[in-house]
């Protein structure tokens, strides 16, 4: 009796043998993929939040998130090689720790994906309404754009686009790769057009001081605790792992797309930082009335950030809910502030589609496995699509995006992603002591630096986070604890002795974007 249901490897490769999924993909478009899934609210709209709580120090937080997430695509790079099948963390830690952690670590997944679509959709809300604002001085009424934390009432433009994408995706309009390239170009020009006209407008002196909030104080700011915040922007890296059964080649290209996508990200997020920084904006932190930090996402920075433009001074780097548009605007850039404005606006519903894609197909390989109900995934005879999940998966979205402030949001999504990103590493770790002899394509280098590394930078990055969305991944895991005992563990196909379950396997929708 395998009590622990740990699923054999051999299994899981035979099984994604047989899977009907054409490889299509090479290294460039993964990369492609890769970037698409990871530019997107962090840098547009969490560098607000950054500055907040950091101040210019934020530009060391990025390099603190991005060699947390280096280290973790090491990791991810040699298992994904290895076992290039869909379901990612999920799939691998079935393999190494069994059945019941493989659970939580889906179940923390809906935490990165889901919750980044929500996420994303309440960033893209903010730079909507700066685009009809900017381009046709249309001002929508505050209740409306922004949730009670805010003082609003719902985000109706985030409900709204999280909805229509939803849509999109049950009727099976997945992007195709050429719209999927033209949306990653916008993003990197957007990105790039940002670098070019605010690094030589940069001011050093506004890099002093430099952590005026230090690296971590007790009620949540400073440069750690920025580097827990901003780790969001890097997210998305692994959905490149999540296509490698659709690879060609995928021991030699799944490694170069989640190590290239990370390394173009990487250097753009550190010259928009500093461009950012450098600008007559600066990035110091707001403080209230009394010198007090306020938290980003706080009613009370909140007030604080009307009274000061109600006062009529220049709206701070940290109040702006379209952080990068406002800097070249200041920088005296209106047209073409508006224009890197157009380019969020344009460009950032892609991320939703991915995360939301990437979410319907972690419960659709979860409920291959038995753990979710088969007709939950069930693919409608004419859309082709596993239309049920995706309008659970959509609706969960847009009720989030309704009421949560972007902060609050991407903060529980690094919570659960922190969570995948220390079983990837164990996993790893596991298998080169249990099955040294199996084809490793990829080998981290330095794995028992590089391992440990990992998992001891997520715990850091983990303990930095605001108490709420540290207490996020305990009970999200209870819940999921409890409906694992109440029905996975009893519908389980390896439960029940079936380790091959592919024979008769409704074929899996392609990854958008990518044909
Ligand atoms: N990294 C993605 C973003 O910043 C999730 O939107």
């Amino acid at each position: 009796m395998n009590f622990l249901r740990i699923k054999p490897l051999d299994a899981i490769m035979a099984s994604a043998r047989r899977n009907a999924l054409e490889p299509t993909l090479g290294a460039w478009q993964l990369t492609l993929l890769g970037v698409g899934a990871i530019i997107g609210t962090g840098i547009f709209v969490l560098t607000s939040e950054a500055a907040q709580k950091a101040g210019p120090g934020m530009v060391i937080s990025f390099v603190i998130a991005a060699f947390v997430c280096a280290t973790a695509a090491l990791c991810y790079a040699e298992v994904a090689a290895m076992i290039p099948v869909s379901g990612s963390a999920y799939t691998y830690t079935y393999a190494v720790m069994g059945e019941v952690m493989a659970w939580l670590v889906g179940w923390a997944l809906v935490l990165e994906y889901a919750v980044s679509a929500s996420a994303v959709a309440v960033g893209w809300s903010g730079y909507f309404v700066g685009q009809l604002h900017g381009w046709f001085g249309i001002t929508l009424p505050m209740a409306l754009t922004q949730g009670p934390y805010a003082g609003g009432l719902i985000n109706l433009p985030a409900v709204t686009i999280s909805l229509l994408i939803t849509w999109l995706l049950m009727i099976g309009t997945s992007e195709s790769a050429r719209v999927n390239a033209m949306l990653v170009g916008v993003k990197v020009t957007a990105l790039a057009l940002f670098v070019i006209l605010s690094i030589p407008a940069m001011r050093a002196e506004n890099f002093h001081p430099l952590m005026p909030l230090g690296w971590a104080s007790g009620d949540g700011a400073g440069v750690v605790s920025a580097a827990s915040s901003i780790f969001f922007a890097y997210i998305g890296f692994d959905a490149v792992s999540t296509a490698a059964e659709e690879t060609k080649n995928p021991q030699r290209n799944v490694p170069l797309g989640l190590i290239g996508s990370l390394v173009i990200c990487t250097v753009f997020y550190m010259l928009v930082a500093a461009g950012a920084i450098g600008s007559p904006l600066g990035a110091q932190p707001v403080m209230s009335a009394t010198g007090h930090w306020l938290a980003p996402g706080s009613a009370e920075l909140a007030a604080r950030c009307a009274a000061i433009v109600g006062g009529g001074a220049v709206e701070p780097l940290a109040c702006s809910n379209e952080a990068l548009a406002h800097v070249l605007r200041e920088i005296g850039y209106m047209k073409l502030g508006n224009l890197v404005g157009l380019a969020a606006f344009v460009a950032l519903p892609s991320v939703i589609l991915v995360m939301i894609y990437g979410q319907a197909r972690m419960f659709f390989v979860m409920s291959r496995d038995g753990l979710l109900p088969a007709r939950l995934s069930r693919i409608h005879p004419k859309w082709k699509t596993p239309h049920i999940i995706t309008m659970i998966t959509g609706t969960g979205v847009a009720l989030g995006s309704a009421f949560l402030p972007v902060g609050k949001l991407a903060d529980m999504c690094n919570a659960g992603t922190l969570f995948a990103f220390v079983a990837v590493a164990i996993a790893l770790m596991v298998l080169r002591r249990t099955d040294p002899g199996r084809a490793r394509p990829f080998r981290t280098p330095l794995v028992w630096l590089v391992g440990p590394l990992t998992i001891l930078g997520c715990l850091i990055l983990y303990l930095r986070l605001p108490f709420d969305a540290k207490m996020v991944l305990p009970i999200w895991g209870g819940i999921g604890l409890l409906l694992y005992f109440a029905y996975g563990y009893r519908h389980s196909l390896m439960g029940r002795g079936v380790v091959e379950v592919h024979e008769t396997d409704i074929i899996a929708p392609p990854v958008p974007g990518t044909h």
